[in-house]
């Protein structure tokens, strides 16, 4: 028997100051992508910006349903997105942002498990890692070099 441990290594930025500043520029992206938001039920609205290779930014929000387990994610709703008007093109970075009708949110939220393994399966598609950067309305900036830092145990293809 062994006991085993994940770590998982990110970067802190304390605050907007002291991130850098193509961070911010694509933080900046999510929180446009916040404003498509749609979510009557929940009161928490959710924007996300990925980076293509290309350049390009492709925005996605959540987009929410009176039946609420149809709702889509903003991950989900930016991947497929991306899927759609940019099949081959490779993602570099998704940021994504979110804030509450009910509460300040002043820490970074992380993407959920669904989302995770959604973002995981871009990462497998195109060969390549997505940085995910994450920030609240205010507070520190998180920086995780690929979904794998968010997923331990990842489930892919090659258990099929
Ligand atoms: N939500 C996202 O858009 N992304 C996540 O990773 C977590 C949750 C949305 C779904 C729902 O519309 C609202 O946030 C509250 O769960």
């Amino acid at each position: 028997m062994k006991n085993k441990i994940h770590q998982t290594a990110y970067v802190c930025y304390e605050n907007w100051e002291e991130t850098p500043e193509h961070y911010r520029a694509l933080i900046t992206e999510a929180r446009k992508a916040k404003e498509g938001s749609y979510a009557p039920y929940s009161g928490f609205n959710v924007g996300a910006a990925l980076l293509l290779n290309n350049g390009k930014v492709i925005h996605g929000s959540n987009q929410e349903n009176a039946a609420y387990p149809i709702g889509f994610c903003a991950e989900r709703t930016a991947l497929s997105a991306a899927a759609s008007l940019a099949s081959h093109e490779k993602i570099q970075s998704i940021a994504i942002t979110c804030s509450s009708e009910k509460n300040p949110v002043n820490t970074p939220a992380a993407p959920c498990g669904i989302c995770r393994q959604t973002i995981f399966e871009a990462e497998c598609k195109h060969k390549q890692d997505i940085e995910v950067i994450l920030m609240g309305e205010t507070g520190e900036v998180y920086v995780f070099k690929s979904i794998k830092d968010l997923l331990p145990l990842h489930f892919d293809a090659d258990f099929l």
